[in-house]
C-alpha cells in the first residue's frame, strides 16, 4: 500500500501515524485547514507532508518539528521570529514561507510553498553533475543566502536534502529549523548521520556559534559534492568526517578523468578554507566569483569558436564576393 493510500492524523504522542483511510470517510483536517495528502520525507528535525490547503484551494508542503521543541517557549519565539524574518524576504531562491502554526497538542509545523521537483540530494544520487550546471546551481544558492543573510539569518545546516531543484530554479529549504535544534541541545552532530555532519563547518564541528562563513563552508562543500560526487571529507564515523574537516587539506578535485579548471578550485578552496576569516567575505562575493568564472568561460569559448569560424576556409552564402 502506498502512503497515498493512508489518511494521516496527528497524534498527541511524538510520531505522525498514518491510518488507512476509506474513501467514504472525511479526511481529518490539521489546524481545522490541511488535509495531508503524502509523506515526502523525515529527517532528523521533523516529517514533510504534501498537503492541500481547503481554505485556500492549493497544495502546501507542511513540516512538522519533533513534540519535545515545543515546550521550549523562548525557542520557540526565536525561531518564529527568524522564520518571519526569512518569510519577509521574498527571494526566488528561498523556500516561500506561507505560515508557522501549531497542532492541538503543541506541535510546531511551518506551512510552505510545495515544489515538485527533486531535491539536489536526489539529482546527486544519479551521478555529479556537470560543471555548468554545478556553477550555476552554487550560484542561486549563494544569492539566496546572500538575501537570508541581509535579514540576518543563518541557515546553519546548507545540504543537498535541503535544496529544491524546480524547473532549473533552486530553493533553500528549512532556515531557522538548525538554530532551533541548536537552542533544544538536540545539537545536529547528536542528532543525525554520518552524511549529515559532512556539510558542517570546522567551527560548528567545534560547537562554537555559526556565522555568515559558516553557511559558505556548506555550500563549497555542496559545489564541491556536485562537481566529483562525493563530499570532500570523508569517514566511517561522525569522529571520523568531523577530524577531516578540522584537520585534513581539502582534497585534489577530480570529475572522472576531466581534471576541472584552477579558477574553479580556487573558488572551492576558498570556501572551504579552515578558517573562516579566510573565506570569501559574504555569499554574495562568492555569487559574484561564480558568475564572473561563469562569464568569463562563456567569452573564452565563443572567442575560441569565433577564431575557428575564421579560419575556416569557406563561404558562406552571403559572404561578399570580392574579385
Ligand atoms: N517545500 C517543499 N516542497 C516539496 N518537498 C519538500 C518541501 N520541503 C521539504 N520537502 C521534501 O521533504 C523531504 C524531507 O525534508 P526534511 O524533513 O527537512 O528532511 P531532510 O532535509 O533531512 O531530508 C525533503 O528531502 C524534500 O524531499
Ligand atoms: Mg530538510
Amino acid at each position: 500500500m502506498s502512503a497515498q493510500d493512508f489518511g494521516t492524523v496527528i497524534t498527541g504522542s511524538n510520531s505522525v501515524m498514518p491510518v488507512p483511510m476509506t474513501h467514504a470517510s472525511p479526511r481529518e483536517l490539521v489546524a481545522g485547514r490541511y488535509e495531508l495528502i503524502s509523506e515526502r520525507g523525515r529527517g532528523s528535525m521533523g516529517v514533510v507532508f504534501k498537503a492541500r490547503d481547503h481554505k485556500l484551494d492549493r497544495f502546501v508542503a507542511l513540516k512538522f518539528l519533533p513534540l519535545q521543541w515545543s515546550h521550549d517557549e523562548p525557542a520557540r519565539n526565536r525561531f518564529r521570529r527568524e522564520a518571519r524574518a526569512a518569510s519577509a524576504t521574498c527571494h526566488p531562491n528561498i523556500c516561500t514561507i506561507h505560515n508557522i502554526d501549531a497542532t492541538d497538542d503543541g506541535r510546531l509545523f511551518i506551512v510552505m510553498a510545495y515544489y515538485e521537483g527533486e531535491t539536489l540530494k536526489e539529482k546527486l544520487e544519479r551521478g555529479p553533475l556537470n560543471l555548468d550546471q554545478a556553477l550555476d546551481l552554487a550560484a542561486q544558492v549563494a544569492d539566496g543566502l546572500a538575501t537570508l543573510h541581509d535579514k540576518g539569518v543563518i541557515h546553519r545546516d546548507i545540504k543537498p536534502s535541503n535544496l529544491m531543484i524546480t524547473d532549473g530554479i533552486v530553493k533553500i529549504l528549512d532556515f531557522g529549523v538548525a538554530r532551533l535544534a541548536d537552542e533544544q541541545r538536540l545539537t545536529i552532530a547528536g542528532s543525525s548521520t554520518v552524511g549529515t555532519v559532512a556539510y558542517m563547518a570546522p567551527e560548528q564541528a567545534s560547537g562554537q556559534d555559526a556565522d555568515e562563513r559558516t553557511d559558505i563552508w556548506a555550500l563549497g562543500t555542496v559545489l564541491y559534492e556536485m562537481v566529483v560526487g562525493h563530499v570532500p571529507f570523508r569517514g566511517s564515523s561522525a569522529d571520523a568526517v568531523f577530524y577531516a574537516i578540522k584537520h585534513e587539506p581539502v582534497p585534489a578535485m577530480r570529475s572522472g578523468r576531466t581534471t576541472i579548471p584552477a579558477a574553479v578550485d580556487t573558488i572551492v578552496r576558498k570556501a572551504l578554507d579552515k578558517s573562516s576569516d579566510r573565506r570569501f567575505g559574504s555569499a554574495r562575493e562568492l555569487s559574484r566569483e561564480l558568475r564572473r568564472y561563469q562569464d568569463e568561460a562563456t567569452t573564452t569559448l565563443s572567442r575560441a569558436w569565433l577564431s575557428l569560424f575564421q579560419r575556416l576556409p569557406f563561404e558562406t552564402s552571403s559572404s561578399p564576393r570580392l574579385n
